[in-house]
């Protein structure tokens, strides 16, 4: 496995890839790799001939500083990772090169990125579908890989990708849960081991309630400080603090 940290030494491979008619296979993540990541992996190892995964924390996706610091970092455990898992190269690029034009540049989306998730972090999306787009130019891969934990996210990328017809297939992933149901995610290192048992019932209650408020009201009597649950293009959205860890999950219904 290939290690990059500067975007020339990857673009210099990328063009060989090329030469020999090679598909690249391309999963963007912020590290603290658990099985929902690999399993993105997975998918485009099964897809492509070559599978390429960049881990970036970009700052421009965190409302506040705080958020940035304290989000998790392991980068000798996500690499560990990532070659048992057969990949082939992993770019680690560093801030300067990302944002050289210090996000002089960036993409605004005005209609769905204003809602849910993003109604409750303004402009957290503008630098997610900034940093994707500059990603997807480094990566210039055939297949890109999302998670369907992060609905909203693969959908703004997916019709980004339309908007300014760009020719990265985006594909989506399914959610990898705990056995207890609860989606995997970087954050869930920060939940005691009691919250963690906790933090299930978000998924029993997104399938077992019958109305959004339903699911709303029992969340809140089992503590959780609720943003929102709503329904909306055939799926139920729901984001919630516990303690000081804001949890998402979505379910088709
Ligand atoms: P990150 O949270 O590291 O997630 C990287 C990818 O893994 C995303 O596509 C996400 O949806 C997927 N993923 C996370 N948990 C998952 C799970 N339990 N099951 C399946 N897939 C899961 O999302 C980001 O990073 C960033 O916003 C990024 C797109 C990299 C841009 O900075």
């Amino acid at each position: 496995m290939k290690t990059f940290e500067r975007l020339s030494d990857w673009v210099s491979l990328r063009q060989e890839l090329k030469q020999h008619n090679r598909t690249i296979g391309f999963v963007p993540t912020m590290g603290a790799l658990h099985e929902g990541h690999i399993s993105l992996v997975n998918q485009a190892k099964k897809e492509n001939d070559f599978t390429f995964v960049s881990i970036f924390v970009n700052p421009t996706q965190f409302n506040s500083k705080e958020d940035l610091e304290k989000y998790p970092r392991s980068i000798t455990e996500d690499i560990s990772l990532l070659n048992a898992a057969g990949v082939d190269a992993i770019l680690l690029p560093n801030e300067n090169e990302i944002y050289e034009d210090n996000f002089r540049f960036k993409i605004t989306e005005n209609k769905f990125s204003k809602i849910l998730c993003g109604a409750y972090r303004p402009d957290h999306f503008d630098g997610v579908l900034t940093v994707v787009m500059k990603l997807l130019g480094i990566a210039q891969a055939d297949r890109c890989y999302m998670g369907e934990k992060d609905f909203q996210q693969y959908l703004l990328i997916k019709d980004m990708r339309e908007s300014f017809f760009l020719k990265t297939k985006i594909i989506s992933c399914p959610t990898i849960r705990e056995s207890s149901g609860l989606a995997m995610s970087s954050r869930n290192e920060r939940l005691s081991t009691e919250n963690k048992v906790k933090a299930a019932i978000i998924y029993k209650y997104l399938h077992e309630k019958k109305t959004v408020a339903d699911v709303r009201q029992s969340l809140e009597d089992s503590g959780f400080k609720v943003e929102y649950v709503e329904e909306i293009y055939g799926r139920r959205f729901v984001a919630a603090w516990l303690e000081n860890v804001r949890l998402i999950d979505n379910v088709k219904i």
